[in-house]
C-alpha cells in the first residue's frame, strides 16, 4: 500500500551485530528481499490468472507485515476514540487537524465556535478534528470521552500524550486521513492556539473551483539547522540528527497540504527514524519524498496584534487565547461589509 520498498537499516542497529561482515550481509539480504517484494507488487497483473492471483495476494500480505515488523517506526497504535465515518457520506474539501492536549477544553471550544465551525461555508465541506494521545490521568481520559460523545470531533490513539510525543500526534493525523478520508482534497494541520482566517485560506489560497493540486505543501517555511544548546525547547542531540542543516520545513504552527501527501508521509515515516520536533520530522519526510514545501507569507509563525485589515490578509496567526479567538472572530464576521 505504501510505496516504500526499502526499509532502512540504521548504523545503530548494525553496531549490535558481531562483525562488519555480517552487517553487510544483513543489508544485502534486506535489500534483495525488498527488491523482490517491490517487483512482486508492482508487476502488471492483467496476465495473471485467478489461481496465481490468490497466491500473489497472500505473499504480498505476509511480506508487508514482515516489513512493518522490521520498520524503524511502526506507527500502529490502536484508536481509543475514533471518528471513522466522518468522511463517509461526502469527501470534504478540507480536513482540519488540530494538535491539542486534554486540559485545553476552552481552546477546543473556542475553535468549534469560531473558525473551526464545520458549517460556516454552505458550499465547502470542512471536517474539523482534534488529535490527542492517552493521558496518564484516568479522569482526564474520561472527560475527553464525554466531550467526544457530545461533539464527535476527537480522535485519540493509544500513545502517551506528551510534548516529546508530538510527532506521533502528527503522524496519527496523516494516518487518519490516509485511512478514513483519503478522498479529501486538502488538509490543514495546526495547533489549538492558532487563529485561522478560513475565508482567505479556502477562497484565496486553495480555491475550490480550481483543479485540485497533488504533492502540494505550503506554510511558513523555515531554513534552519539543529540547536545544540540543551536548554533550548528545540534542542536536537547530535546523535539523533548529525547534519548541520535541516531540510526546509514548515513551522508546525500551521501548514497545508494536498491530501495525497498524508499517505506518502505516513508511509515513509514507517522507515524514517523519529525526531521529537514534529515540523522538522515532516520536513525530513518531505525531502525523502522529493516534495518541496513552498513559502506563503500568510502563515504567521509569531503573534501579531489584531487589526481588521491586517487579519484579513493572513492565513494563520500564532499565540491566540480562546478569548481573543472569540473577539477576533466576532469582529471579523460582523464587519464583513467594511472595506480596508
Ligand atoms: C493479512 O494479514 C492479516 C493479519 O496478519 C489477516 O488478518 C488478513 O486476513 C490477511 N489478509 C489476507 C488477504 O490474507
Ligand atoms: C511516547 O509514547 C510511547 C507510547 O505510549 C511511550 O512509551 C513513551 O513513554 C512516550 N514518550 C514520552 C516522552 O512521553
Amino acid at each position: 500500500m505504501f510505496p516504500t520498498p526499502l526499509p532502512m537499516v540504521t548504523p545503530a542497529k548494525c553496531g549490535a551485530m558481531p562483525s562488519k561482515v555480517s552487517c553487510l550481509y544483513l543489508l544485502t539480504v534486506v535489500c534483495w528481499a525488498s527488491a523482490l517484494w517491490y517487483l512482486s507488487v508492482s508487476r502488471p497483473s492483467s496476465y495473471i490468472g485467478p489461481m496465481s492471483f490468490q497466491v500473489r495476494k497472500a505473499t504480498k500480505n505476509s511480506t508487508i507485515s514482515n516489513i512493518r515488523a522490521r520498520s524503524l517506526n511502526p506507527h500502529d497504535f490502536g484508536y481509543l476514540i475514533n471518528e471513522a465515518k466522518k468522511c463517509e457520506t461526502e469527501p470534504p474539501f478540507l480536513v482540519i487537524l488540530i494538535s491539542t492536549t486534554h486540559k485545553e477544553f476552552d481552546a477546543r471550544q473556542a475553535i468549534r465556535e469560531t473558525w473551526g465551525d464545520e458549517t460556516t461555508f454552505p458550499d465547502v465541506r470542512v471536517v474539523t478534528l482534534f488529535l490527542l494521545g492517552r493521558s496518564t490521568d484516568a479522569v482526564l481520559n474520561q472527560m475527553l470521552e464525554q466531550e467526544s460523545q457530545i461533539f464527535h470531533d476527537i480522535v485519540v490513539e493509544d500513545f502517551i500524550d506528551s510534548y516529546h510525543n508530538l510527532t506521533l500526534k502528527t503522524l496519527m493525523g496523516m494516518r487518519w486521513v490516509a485511512t478514513f478520508c483519503a478522498k479529501a482534497q486538502y488538509v490543514l494541520k495546526t495547533d489549538s492556539d492558532i487563529f485561522v482566517n478560513m475565508e482567505n485560506l479556502i477562497y484565496n489560497l486553495l480555491k475550490p473551483t480550481t483543479k485540485p493540486r497533488r504533492r502540494y505543501f505550503t506554510g511558513y517555511v523555515i531554513n534552519g539547522g539543529p540547536i545544540r544548546d540543551m536548554r533550548s525547547k528545540w534542542y536536537m542531540p547530535r546523535d539523533l540528527y548529525p547534519d548541520s542543516k535541516y531540510p526546509p520545513f514548515c513551522s508546525g504552527t500551521g501548514y497545508i497540504f494536498s491530501a495525497d501527501v498524508a499517505e506518502l508521509i505516513y508511509g515513509i515515516s514507517l522507515h524514517t527514524r523519529l525526531l521529537h520536533l514534529e515540523d522538522v520530522y515532516v520536513g525530513v519526510c518531505l525531502r525523502k519524498l522529493g516534495i518541496h514545501p513552498f513559502q506563503n507569507s500568510g502563515f504567521n509563525h509569531w503573534k501579531m496584534a489584531y487589526s481588521l485589515c491586517r487579519y484579513r490578509r493572513v492565513v494563520t496567526v500564532h499565540q491566540i487565547s480562546p478569548e481573543e479567538m472569540h473577539r477576533i472572530w466576532n469582529d471579523m464576521t460582523s464587519k464583513k461589509h467594511l472595506k480596508c
